[in-house]
């Protein structure tokens, strides 16, 4: 029986009196892409925030990869192999692609220059980058060293999906990354995003597009009112059904949930 490589049991968030996570369930299996969906204000981006080591909940479990994890910072969960691209977009828009994909762990210089004189390795971010970009089949992005700014908004989260996909080594969670583009934009996001599926790194979707969710995810976690109402597929059910589970028109019987993985 496969794992989960994330997995979350009874999370509590509270802001306040704002109940943010209420008990909420996550499973995310090896080789998947499970979309999170749900109503504005359902604990979706505050779910992911907790295994992105933003939010400390206030009680429940996390895991990774069968071990249970605390992250008490953003880096802890980083160095845990957790990548996260938030719905603010994540990059600075006057530094250059390269700068941006290492911002936060730069490679210093060998020796003394780099030790001492903090001085960086530009010339091996570059190289690395090209190669990270190219690896992503992100092939529009010729200069590594144009200022972010200059790109499209596609291009941009481009270069955000594909700090996270350098970086992240167990899991990467992309919080509505096409929330801000146009449809040809967010076309090459949904690749991107097959891609590294298909590259062995699992994937947390949240978007709020249902064609997007129905089109690249294997599983779909459907959060209510600070829980996991239930867990569809495609296969199972249709886009009416999904936003039907999510206004608390329908309930689905545990026995017809996808609550373990599927073959695709
Ligand atoms: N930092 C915060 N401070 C106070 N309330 C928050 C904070 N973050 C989220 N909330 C509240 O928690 C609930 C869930 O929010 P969120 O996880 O952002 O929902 P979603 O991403 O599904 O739209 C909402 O009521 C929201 O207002
Ligand atoms: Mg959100």
């Amino acid at each position: 029986m496969t794992e989960p490589i994330l997995k979350g049991r009874k999370l509590v968030k509270t802001f306040g009196k704002v109940v943010g996570l209420n008990g909420a369930d996550i499973d995310l299996y090896p080789g998947e892409v499970l979309a999170v969906i749900g109503d504005n204000g359902a604990g979706k981006s505050t779910l992911v925030k907790c295994f992105a080591g933003a939010h400390t909940p206030d009680s429940g479990t996390m895991e990774l990869a069968g071990r249970p994890v605390e992250f008490r910072s953003t880096s802890e969960a980083r160095e845990a192999g957790i990548e996260t691209v938030y719905q603010t977009l994540a990059v600075s828009p006057a530094l250059d692609i390269s700068t941006n994909l290492y911002l936060g762990r730069e490679i210093r210089k060998p020796g003394i220059l780099g030790s001492v004189f903090r001085m960086l390795d530009k010339k091996q971010m570059r190289a690395e980058s090209s190669q990270h970009l190219q690896d992503l089949g992100i092939a529009t992005i010729q200069n590594i060293t144009q200022a972010v700014e200059t790109l499209s908004g596609g291009q941009r989260q481009a270069v955000a999906v594909a700090r996270a996909a350098a970086f992240g080594s167990q899991v990467i969670i992309l919080d509505e990354p096409t929330a801000a583009l146009g449809v040809r934009e967010s076309g090459r996001v949904l690749q991107l995003i097959r891609d590294l599926r298909d590259r062995g790194l699992p994937v947390v979707l949240i978007s709020h597009d249902m064609q997007n969710v129905f089109e690249v995810a294997d599983r779909i976690h459907v959060q209510r009112l600070g829980r996991r109402a239930a867990v569809i597929t495609p296969q199972t059910h249709s886009m009416n059904d999904a936003v039907a589970i999510m206004t608390g028109a329908m309930t689905v019987d545990e026995e017809d949930q996808a609550l373990g993985p599927v073959s695709r």
